[in-house]
């Protein structure tokens, strides 16, 4: 007996993927070897045995370590192509793709080589792989505002490559009100605000984003459901909110994929996506989220293409372009 051929994945927009978090062992060996960078690990078994998270910070530790094997353009354009490869494989049409500029200015590596690197894989994603791009250009929340005030301003001569300023890495004791004034600077230069907040922070820092950043997404978001209130304005205002459902748990934001709040979220009127976060760490590119709240969840497929339809409507699209998608 044959095994039944796989259900073609449903085809979705990706908005919350960290590029530097698609760095998969064999690729992360690959390049070490290439650039003559000692990993302290023995071998790709081994990296991945460490993959075992207690909280936000145990990862960002190993996530950052881990992306000092990238150092040329080159190492940036194959992560970007290897990244496209996959999601094209797991239905992703659209992807609008997170870096963190300061980890690599601070290793050395200038904001200019990260930028072009990507962008030259993003430049052939529309022919490649059939998939249209946007780059989101993050801020580390642990490092101070003046920082990232600097790195806006380093990346000024490329700033037509990028569509969206986002913030992220360690949230509790970083709230957004630390970044007014460089999102400010990034919408006068006509880009979009997102913003990672009510992962493992509290609801007032959701409230923040919206009301002092001015985002057009918060990423992630869960957290929103301890505040009636929040989750009324975020329902009025229909705020995309970026779900990473195998992120949540292996992050341990819940326990269970069974206890994640997706479905609730749902029927709350949120308009909630589902995305993969960091997919080499945590399991499962986006189609591979899609299944697993599909069984866990018992997501019916109205549910799932409510999903989908929900990423290309938050989506830094053309009217024109998101109609093609929906
Ligand atoms: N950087 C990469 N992944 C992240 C996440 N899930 N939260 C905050 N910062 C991140
Ligand atoms: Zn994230």
């Amino acid at each position: 007996g044959g095994c039944a051929p796989h259900a073609p994945a449903l085809p979705t927009a990706e908005l919350h993927l960290h590029i530097e978090g698609t760095l998969e062992p064999e690729l992360a060996f690959a390049l070490a070897r290439r650039n003559g960078v000692a990993l302290p690990y023995a071998s790709e078994d081994e990296l991945r045995a460490a993959y075992s998270f207690t909280d936000l910070q145990s990862f960002l530790n190993l996530y950052y370590a881990l992306m000092d094997v990238l150092r040329t353009e080159e190492d940036f354009a194959e992560l970007a192509h290897a990244y496209l490869a996959r999601a094209r494989a797991q239905g992703v049409r659209h992807a609008e793709i997170f870096f963190d500029p300061q980890a690599h200015v601070a290793r050395g590596v200038p904001i200019g080589t990260v930028i072009d690197g990507l962008a030259r894989a993003l430049d052939q994603a529309p022919e490649a792989y059939g998939i249209t791009t946007r780059l989101i250009m993050c801020f580390l929340r642990d490092e101070s505002a003046e920082s990232a005030l600097a790195t806006f301003e380093a990346a000024r001569p490329w700033l037509g490559r990028i569509t969206a300023v986002g913030l992220d890495s360690a949230e509790v004791g970083n709230p957004p009100s630390k970044f007014r004034e460089v999102f400010e600077r990034a919408r006068a230069a006509g880009l979009k605000c997102v913003a990672h907040a009510g992962e493992e922070g509290p609801p007032g820092y959701v409230w923040e984003a919206l009301d002092i950043l001015g985002v057009d997404r918060i990423d992630h978001g869960v957290r929103c459901l301890e505040d009636e209130a929040l989750v009324a304005r975020l329902v009025a205002d229909q705020v995309p909110l970026t779900v990473c459902p195998l992120s949540n748990v292996r992050l341990r934001v819940y326990e269970d994929l069974a206890d994640h709040p997706l479905p609730a979220m749902l029927a709350a009127g949120l308009r909630v996506c589902v995305n993969s976060d960091d997919p080499a760490y945590f399991g499962g590119y986006v189609g591979d989220n899609y299944t697993a709240v599909r069984d866990a969840l018992g997501l019916d497929p109205t549910a799932l293409r409510t999903l989908a339809r929900n990423s290309f409507l938050a989506a830094f699209l053309d009217e024109e372009t998101r109609a093609g998608y929906l």
